[in-house]
């Protein structure tokens, strides 16, 4: 049997939702720089979902749709509130509050497509509910209800803030939501599938997921991006920082990734919102942090930025706490994992791999009284 450490280049399963060729990134066909430049994230998610964009009419009975299942239970919202303040990332608080919308769902467990594509709306649109109103509650401020006539970008930054986003903002969400929405067989997906390839349910298999997520090797590296920043905190700090760093052997977080070789295509669009958000706030020197690092890091090591990099000081931009980065970022590719589930459902198998063994030889038994 052969191996090869992390996986890295086996290709574990056939899908249509998204591709990586050449380093070039598709959801279903259409180039990310498109959809970065054009889509709604509501035309994204429908597009992830039924493979194909969506006309006028089927939008906006779409985007109906998702904003009628937006409330989340009650009980649900009255656990987040038992959350100790202070001690628990909203990562775990998202785990737990997913998992803990399935004790309230009768369809939890029901298999069928309709009963899943109801699911997937409420995981979609909860998600959101579920983030906004964990970091209201746990400054003592009560969660805000979304508004029917606002984007989903733009509800999530009302139900976070209590009040409208200016049009950049939004905009600017749109954007870093989209761009997040799928990304072929990365970690969390991966996971996805291989839970529900037990036919285990779709709240399980979104749960999973945002566990696999959170690591600072996958998602969690946005936050960490803001964390490196704001302990550099000046652009002539930047470069022994980041060479010191380097010569330690430290991973420089938003950097290098498994699949690209020539570059993020995400990270371009990422990084002119970073200029110009930063460029609104009077705070372009996290910007400028950011350019300086990306160009050692590029020149030391030859590693290029990925998509959690220049999402640091965007999300900081807009005014967002920064442990709530990585749950944006799962608030966004809950629409590509659902993608994924059903379509592991559809054509499904057991996904059970195995291991080459490199443990100890054969033993003999030893009674516990003659143990050393
Ligand atoms: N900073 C410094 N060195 C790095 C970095 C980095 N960010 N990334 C890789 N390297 C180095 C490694 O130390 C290793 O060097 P070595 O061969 O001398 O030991 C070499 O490049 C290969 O790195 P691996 O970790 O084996 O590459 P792998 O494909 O397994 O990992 C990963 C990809 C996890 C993204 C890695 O580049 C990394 O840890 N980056 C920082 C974390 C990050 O930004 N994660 C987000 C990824 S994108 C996403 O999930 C949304």
């Amino acid at each position: 049997m052969s191996q090869t450490k992390g996986l890295e280049g086996v290709v574990a399963t056939t899908s249509s939702v998204s591709s990586i060729i050449d380093d070039v990134l598709t959801y279903r066909g259409y180039n990310i720089d498109d959809l970065a430049n054009y889509a709604s994230f509501e035309e994204v998610i429908y597009l992830l979902w039924n493979g194909k964009l969506p006309n006028e009419t089927e939008l906006s009975a779409f985007k109906k749709d998702l904003t009628a299942v937006s409330s989340v239970p009650d009980e649900v919202l009255n656990q987040l509130k038992t959350i100790p303040i202070g001690d628990v990332h909203p990562m775990a608080a998202l785990r737990t509050a997913v998992s803990n919308l399935a004790l309230f769902d009768d369809e939890a467990d029901q298999q069928d497509e309709e009963a899943n594509r109801r699911k997937a709306l409420k995981l979609q649109a909860q998600m959101a509910t579920i983030v906004t109103a964990f970091a209201r509650i746990r400054k003592g401020k009560e969660p805000v209800a979304p508004k029917e006539d606002l984007s989903f970008a733009g509800n999530f930054l009302y139900m976070l803030n209590g009040e409208e986003p200016d049009e950049t903002s939004e905009k600017a969400f749109n954007k870093a939501l989209v761009l997040h929405a799928d990304h072929e067989l990365n970690a969390s997906t991966f996971t996805a599938r291989v839970c529900v390839a037990t036919l285990s349910d779709i709240y399980s298999g979104v749960t999973s997921a945002i566990g696999a997520l959170k690591g600072p090797l996958h998602g969690g590296a946005n936050e960490q991006v803001m964390a490196m920043l704001s302990e550099i905190g000046s652009l002539e700090h930047a470069e022994s920082y980041i060479k010191d760093a380097l010569n330690r052997k430290v991973k420089i977080m938003g950097f290098g990734h498994r699949v690209y070789k020539n570059g993020d295509p995400r990270a371009k669009h990422l990084r002119e919102m970073s200029r110009q958000l930063t460029e609104i706030t009077g705070e372009s020197k996290w910007y400028d942090m950011s350019v300086k690092i990306d160009e050692i890091v590029t020149n030391e090591k030859g590693l290029l930025p990925n998509v959690d990099f220049y999402s640091a000081s965007v999300y900081h931009s807009l005014g967002i706490d920064h442990d709530i980065f990585t749950p944006i970022f799962a608030v966004s590719r809950v629409s590509g994992w659902i993608a994924h589930i059903l379509e592991q459902y559809e054509n499904n198998r057991l996904i059970r791999p195995r291991a080459e063994y490199v443990g100890a030889d054969k033993q003999d038994w030893i009674p516990i009284d003659e143990r050393p």
